[in-house]
């Protein structure tokens, strides 16, 4: 049954074009207006969208959708900052296993931050934290989901769209209400303390769990295979000999 949405987008600012969903949600964080936790910024067109590590994030207007998250998660500690990317990614699989028709293992978390259908992105999460003190004070959750887009410039690596897996259009309306209502149910959860029930959830949905692949491990070529994630969200690799080493985002490349 579809999750009710309770804290998303009681309030949804809708634009037609910005710059970056993201940008916008951080100004008005910053104006210091008091913004409901859940605000949405969401935007046809993002002139200038943004990705991790410093990339940008092309989308085609109207047919995708590129919007922002306000959240406060004052509940969780800086160091467990990653138990939010990891919600927001469980609620986005869960969305996508609901509505592609392909088999459910190949929707997975490419670790740390992207969605894959197969060997394929097909979202893109870029989370801003402000840290305060001992607490996280709020998040901008930036989510592009590719939903009706069929055609993808060369230069992106490897991207796809919920249009291109099912081969038919999708009401983007309808993605979008009824992805808040996982994201909500996740979001939730964590509010509620009880993240660690995702914990085995998410090590079994990430992309290429359990399999013998080569990774690029702080410069070294290894065949490893992903067992987890730690509890600073760092990866999990063990090599072939058994040797187990955790790896920070800029540690590790999948080959
Ligand atoms: C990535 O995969 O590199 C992250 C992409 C995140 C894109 C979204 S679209 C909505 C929000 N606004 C932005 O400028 N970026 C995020």
């Amino acid at each position: 049954m579809l999750p009710d949405t309770f804290v998303f987008s009681n309030n949804m600012i809708k634009l037609d074009a910005t710059t970056s969903t993201n940008d916008y949600a951080q100004a008005l964080l910053t104006k210091g207006e008091n913004i409901a936790e859940g605000t949405v910024v969401i935007a046809d067109k993002q002139l200038m969208g943004r990705g991790q590590r410093g990339n940008s994030w092309v989308s085609e207007p109207g047919l995708n959708l590129t919007f922002s998250i306000i959240l406060y998660p004052k509940f969780l500690r800086p160091s467990d900052q990653f138990e939010l990317s990891k919600a927001i990614s469980l609620g986005i699989v869960s969305y996508l296993r609901t509505a592609l028709p392909v088999n459910l293992s190949l929707i997975s978390v490419k670790w740390p931050n992207d969605i894959y259908v197969g060997d394929k992105k097909v979202c893109g999460i870029l989370i801003e934290n402000l840290v305060s003190g001992a607490k996280l004070t709020h998040s901008v959750v930036g989510i592009g989901l590719n939903v009706n887009q069929t055609q993808f410039s060369d230069s992106l690596p490897n991207p796809t769209s919920m249009h291109l897996v099912a081969n038919s259009a999708f009401d983007l309306e309808q993605v979008r209400k009824e992805l808040f209502g996982y994201l909500d149910a996740r979001y939730l959860t964590l509010r509620n303390g009880a993240w660690h029930k995702m914990n085995k959830e998410y090590a079994a949905s990430l992309y290429r769990f359990g399999e013998m692949r080569e990774y690029q491990v702080k410069g070294v070529l290894m065949r490893a295979q992903i067992c987890g994630i730690d509890d600073i969200g760092r990866l999990i690799l063990e090599s072939e000999s058994g040797e187990k080493v955790h790896c920070d985002f800029k540690e590790v490349v999948f080959s």
